[in-house]
Parts: structure tokens; sequence; C-alpha cells
């Protein structure tokens, strides 16, 4: 099937003719699509499980190797043929690869649908700690947590927060989008630095760092839990794997610098991923919170952040306040990535309105999240099966697909975008020969510790 493009590089039928405002623009959205719940919650609390060292040494590992030649592929199948996350597929590999596209569209969908309880139970907290003040001890902040976490409290959240993803979403790229992450990122690096600066200062600081983040156990390279822990981490945190990137990468100018680009998302979300460590642990560590966060769940830092931050009086509750807005501006930028997958999918299939689509496809959304908005097992299970077995596969669909079924659109693309064969070779070398292998082997270890998980 030929690509849609017209000769002037924007996407022709099917599609509408949006672009980004500058290649800034594009990185910056791409960026806040990665860093998102997934680097404050996610990373804390996979990275508390057990792995330590060994866990943000395998993160970082499969993050450069594996995780960024797929990238690089997803923007350039959405770039090359201008279509939307369903099209793409066919577009670049034939009708053998239609199944692709609408797994790309249920993963999106099914993650989302989770991803804005959790955004719930975070604006909840922010309002929270605003509003009321932050919890007196452990067995309030549990209490207060098993309140807002399902139940009335926790659909109300979950609905806001789609709804005001769909108000950005229904903006359009530019008007939306792009206007959302330009202030936003800027604002949540600021955030951030500001919250790392002041954990530094923490009595448990050094304490912190050591317990969770460098203890080195080389045994803990071997064991499934923590392997699986980090490759859901890379795959979850950047975003690759179930086409969010490549919706945005079809609005994309054919001249810019895809692997640098890559590089920069990749490395802006590595970087807020370790520094939100270095915030929570400290945290943890200098209020005797240990306990707690090493038989974590998704709630433990609801939780135990909450707690510790209240023994500093009025300074732990403009921390908390901070903290939780940095964490729901990460947020909202992550979660319009995934509702545009299936929103530029039926535009670019059924040539619906954007408004119409967004509107249509918050209320599905909003139905599919509301078993996780009333019960923290089943967003636990969302997550591992969405989040984490569907997407892996999703990712290895796209290796698979750029590195072997249409190895020379990734060619021709990057080439005419002007990257250097240098670059671009190895690249192609190891999404060939690196990605898939590894990705396989890490999907079969997920798989077989997720079902001994779910059984035992
Ligand atoms: N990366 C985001 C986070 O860390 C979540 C997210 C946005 C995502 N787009 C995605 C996850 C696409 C998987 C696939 O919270």
């Amino acid at each position: 099937m030929p690509s849609f493009r017209s000769a002037t590089g924007q996407p022709g039928r099917g599609h509408p003719p949006e672009h980004w405002g500058s290649s800034l623009g594009f990185v910056l959205a791409a960026a806040g699509s990665a860093v998102g719940l997934g680097n404050l919650w996610g990373f804390a609390y996979r990275a508390s499980q057990g792995g330590g060292g060994a866990f943000v040494l395998l993160y970082l590992l499969i993050v450069l190797v594996v995780c960024l030649p797929v990238l690089v592929a997803e923007m350039v199948l959405g770039r090359s043929t201008g279509h939307a996350p369903l099209l793409a597929p066919i577009t670049a590999g034939g009708r053998r690869w239609a199944p692709l596209g609408w797994l790309y569209m249920a993963a999106a969908v099914g993650i989302l649908a989770y991803y804005a309880v959790l955004m719930g139970w975070t604006g909840r907290s922010l309002l929270h700690a605003l509003t009321a003040g932050l919890p007196a001890d452990m067995a309030a902040a549990e209490a207060y947590f098993a309140a807002i976490s399902s139940g009335g409290d926790a659909v109300v959240a979950h609905l806001l927060s789609l709804a005001l993803t769909g108000v950005v979403v229904a903006a359009g790229i530019r008007g939306g989008i792009e206007r959302l992450s330009r202030w936003g990122m800027p604002l949540l690096f600021l955030l951030l630095l500001g919250l790392l600066v002041w954990a530094l200062t923490l009595p448990g600081a050094a304490e912190g760092y050591r317990t969770f983040l460098l203890r080195w156990d080389p045994a803990k390279l071997t064991d499934p839990t923590t392997i699986r822990n980090a490759f859901t981490q890379a795959f979850f945190s950047i975003g690759t794997g179930i086409g969010a990137i490549l919706a945005y990468a079809a609005y994309l100018d054919r001249r810019s610098p895809i692997p640098r680009e890559a590089a920069c998302v990749v490395g802006m979300d590595t970087a807020v991923g370790l520094m939100a460590g270095c915030v929570t642990f400290p945290v943890v560590a200098s209020f005797g919170l240990g306990d707690v966060v090493s038989g974590s769940t998704v709630g433990t830092l609801f939780i135990a952040l909450p707690t510790g931050l209240a023994s500093l009086g009025a300074s732990g509750r403009v921390v908390a306040v901070l903290f939780f807005c940095l964490a729901y501006i990460a947020a909202i930028t992550s979660s319009v990535s995934l509702l545009e997958v299936p929103t530029s999918s039926l535009i670019d299939r059924l040539g619906l309105s954007r408004r119409f689509t967004v509107w249509l496809l918050v209320v599905l959304i909003a139905l599919l999240g509301l078993p996780s908005a009333l019960d923290v097992a089943v967003l636990e299970k969302m997550d591992a099966v969405f989040g984490g077995v569907v997407l892996i596969s999703g990712g290895l669909a796209m290796a698979l697909l750029l590195g072997w079924g249409a190895p020379s659109r990734f060619l021709a693309d990057l080439h005419q975008g002007g990257s250097p064969p240098a670059l671009v070779l190895p690249l192609l070398w190891a999404l060939r020969w690196v990605s898939p292998p590894a990705i396989t082997a890490g999907l079969v270890v997920s798989v077989v510790d997720l079902v001994r998980s779910w059984s035992g």
C-alpha cells in the first residue's frame, strides 16, 4: 500500500493537516508523554520491591540498547507513513500487519482506563494536601488512602482527569498538546529540581540512596521479578511500544533529526526517574518508612509520602502540594499521548471530527476504567496486563516490523532526515539483532513470573 503523504511531506488523504509548531515542541510533547506517573510512582515502587541497584542497572541497560532503537523505529513508522497507529503498520508492512494496529489501539485504551484512575488519586491527594492538610500518622494515612483509592471519590476523580485529558486532546496537536507541554515540562523540571535540593538536606538522604537505589546484590540481576520490573518500567516509562510516539511523529517534519530527538526523550525520562527516586527515598528513609515501602504496592507512595512529610509541619505540607502538583502535570502530559492513539486512528480511518472522536472515546474509556476505580486489585491486574505484557509485545512487534519487515523504510526515512549512516546502521543492527531476542527473553520471563505471582 502506498504512503499517503503528499510531496510537501505533510500527511495527505485521511489525515488532518496538523503539525508541530517546532522541533522543540515535538520533543517536549514526546518527553511529556514519557515522563509521567511511571517515573514518579512506578520507578520508586519497582526499585523498592527488592531489586535496588540491580534493578536500576538492568533498567538503564534495557532503556539504552532495547528501548532506544524501538523508539526510533516508532518515530520512523509515524513520520514515514504519515498515518495514525491503526493504519501505519499496514502502510509499512502490508495487510498482514493489520492486527498490530488493533493491538496498539487496545493497549492505549486499556492503559488510559486505569492511568486516569491513578491520575485521579494524584489530583485528589493534591486537593487534600491543599485544603485539609496531611494525615497525622500512618493509620490516618492508610484510612485516607483507602477512602480515596476506590469507590465514589476515585470514580469522580477518574472522570475529571479523563475529561481534562479530553479537553487538551480536543484542542488539537498544536493548540492543545504542544501548548500544554511547552509550559508543563519546564515547570515540572523546575519543581523537581527544587524538591531534589530539599531532599538532599534531609537527615536520611544518604541512607535513602544507599538502601534503595545503590544497594547491590548481584543475585538480583537474574531474579525474574527484578527482570520483569526492569522491562516493564523501561517500556512503560519511555512509553514506547503501542504507538503513542508514533501518533505524535505522524505530525513531524521530514527533516527533523529523529535519533537525536529520541535520545533527548530517553535522556529526560531517565533523568526524571532517577531524580524522582532521589526525592522519594530520602523521605522514606528519613521518616523510617522503609518497612511500608518494601512490601510495596501501587498505593504505597500515596501513603508513605504524605505521612513522612506530615511530621515536618507546614513546610512538609508545602512540599507535598508541590510534589502532587508535579505529579499531576507529569500525568496529564502522558495521558494526552495515550488518548491521541485511538483519537488519531479513528480520525485517520473514518474521517471523523477530532472533537467528536475525543468525547466518544472519553466516554468509552471512562466506562472501561470504572472497575479499576472501584477496586485497586483490578487496577493492579490491568497494569500488569496492558502496561506490562501487552506493551512489551507491542514493542517486540515494532522492532520486527521495522527491523525485518520494512528495513528500507527505516533507512530511507532517517537518511532523508539527514542522519549519518554511521548512526543509522548501528541503530538498525540493534533493532534487528538486539531488541527482538532481548524483548522475547524479557517477555517470557515476565509472563512466567506474572503467572506465578498470580497463582501463588
Ligand atoms: N510514560 C508514561 C509514564 O511514565 C505513561 C505513558 C504515556 C505510556 N504514553 C505511554 C505508557 C505509552 C506506555 C505506552 O507514566
